[in-house]
């Protein structure tokens, strides 16, 4: 009777918090339930709520068990406040994000879990909601890429693929937004030829790199998980085309604006990049006057070759004007840089 009101009293003091702000546990475990609902956090909470208030001095952790065959969808909506406080998710690959403030722009995880931490010094806000779905079960294509790249409307609509090339793929990511790229994380990329491979990052994280990924084996399997109605780009390339470029800078220019880019390779080489139907017309360019700038429609290779000038040989031949889906401009070595335009 003593430990029954006791714990009464501890619930008495629970809902007293509440009224201030919810307070959370570490190692709690979620798995999907067999109705197949959402769960909330905190259960009452829903998504077209304002967040809760979360009491200062928290430390959480949700581990979300995510059956094979299914991915996990994550949506916070919450804000923190102090300089140690975050939201933190970690997926089965140990891949991490961590931000402060969560405006409802959804996460997706692969089997087999993933798991949610919160850490606030301050008083914050915190509500969260996970669904489960299974994967797309049709594939919409089986690609071999070979000296033509394949680029793809990523995030448009939902889309499964894989790819395969002889030495590996190279994966670029150009978001229709490069300072808004959320709609990235829809996007799971897996060695093999379906989620049942290794997983091994979305396309947020991969582009939030600023490089080339390269796959360690021959085939991909690359998933969109839900329409997004984006126009963000996924450049697929054979790796051996790619792999002696150290650094990839994607032209991001606006259509009709004019635009910066450099590069430093030391002794290495580069490439500015550039997809998407349009003209780029290059009206300043600076190479080392021993290295080569080298432009191909497509990747790097015989098929796609145009032009090749010497840094010495550049200033008497500019403005250049390309045109193409995709363009790459290779540099043999060091320093470069490039002031251009990009017109319908
Ligand atoms: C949220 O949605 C539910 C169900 O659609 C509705 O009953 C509720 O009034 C909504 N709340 C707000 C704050 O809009
Ligand atoms: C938070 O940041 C402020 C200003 O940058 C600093 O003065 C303060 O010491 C920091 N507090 C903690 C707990 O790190
Ligand atoms: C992407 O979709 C848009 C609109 O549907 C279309 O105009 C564009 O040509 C597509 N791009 C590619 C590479 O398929
Ligand atoms: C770019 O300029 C062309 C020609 O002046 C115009 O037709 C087009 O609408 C412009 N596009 C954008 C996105 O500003
Ligand atoms: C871009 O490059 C040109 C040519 O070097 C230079 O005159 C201009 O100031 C640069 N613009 C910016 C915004 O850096």
């Amino acid at each position: 009777m003593a430990q029954f009101l006791a714990f009464f009293v501890f619930l008495l003091s629970l809902t007293a918090i509440s009224t201030a702000g919810n307070v959370c546990t570490t190692g709690n475990v979620l798995n999907r339930p067999v109705n197949g609902q959402a769960i909330y956090w905190p259960s009452t909470w829903r998504t077209n709520e304002t967040a809760p208030g979360l009491e200062a001095g928290q430390s959480c952790s949700w581990i979300v068990t995510i059956p094979s065959g299914y991915y996990a969808k994550l949506v916070i909506s919450g804000k923190m406040n102090g300089n140690s406080s975050y939201f933190k998710t970690v997926d089965t690959a140990g891949n991490v994000i961590e931000s402060t403030h969560e405006k409802k722009e959804p996460y997706y995880f692969p089997s087999s879990k993933f798991t949610l931490i919160v850490s606030n010094e301050a008083a914050a806000t915190l509500g969260f909601r996970i669904t489960w779905a299974k994967y797309p079960s049709t594939l919409q294509y089986s690609a071999v890429i070979g000296a033509t790249p394949q680029l793809v409307n990523i995030t448009e609509g939902v889309f499964a693929a894989d790819f395969s090339a002889v030495t590996g793929l190279s994966l670029l990511a150009f978001p229709a937004d490069p300072k808004n790229y959320h709609t990235l994380r829809s996007t799971l990329v897996f060695e093999g030829n379906s989620y049942t491979g290794i997983y091994i990052s979305n396309l947020y994280l991969l582009y939030k790199s600023r490089n080339q990924w390269i796959s360690s084996g021959n085939t991909i399997y690359v998933v969109n998980l839900e329409a997004r109605h984006r126009q963000d780009q996924l450049l697929v390339q054979d790796a051996q085309y790619t792999k002696d470029i150290t650094q990839y800078v994607e032209m991001d220019c606006a259509m009709n604006s004019t635009c910066n880019v450099s590069v430093d390779g030391g002794d290495k080489k580069t490439a500015f990049i550039s997809v998407g139907s349009k003209t780029d017309v290059l009206y300043w360019l600076s190479v080392h006057v021993d290295a080569f700038f080298t432009v191909y429609y497509g990747s790097q290779n015989q098929e796609g070759y145009r032009i090749s000038l010497s840094g010495y040989n550049i200033p008497s031949n500019l403005p250049l004007t390309f045109g193409g889906d995709v363009i790459q401009y290779v540099i043999t070595k060091g320093q470069a840089s490039m002031q251009y335009q990009v017109n319908p």
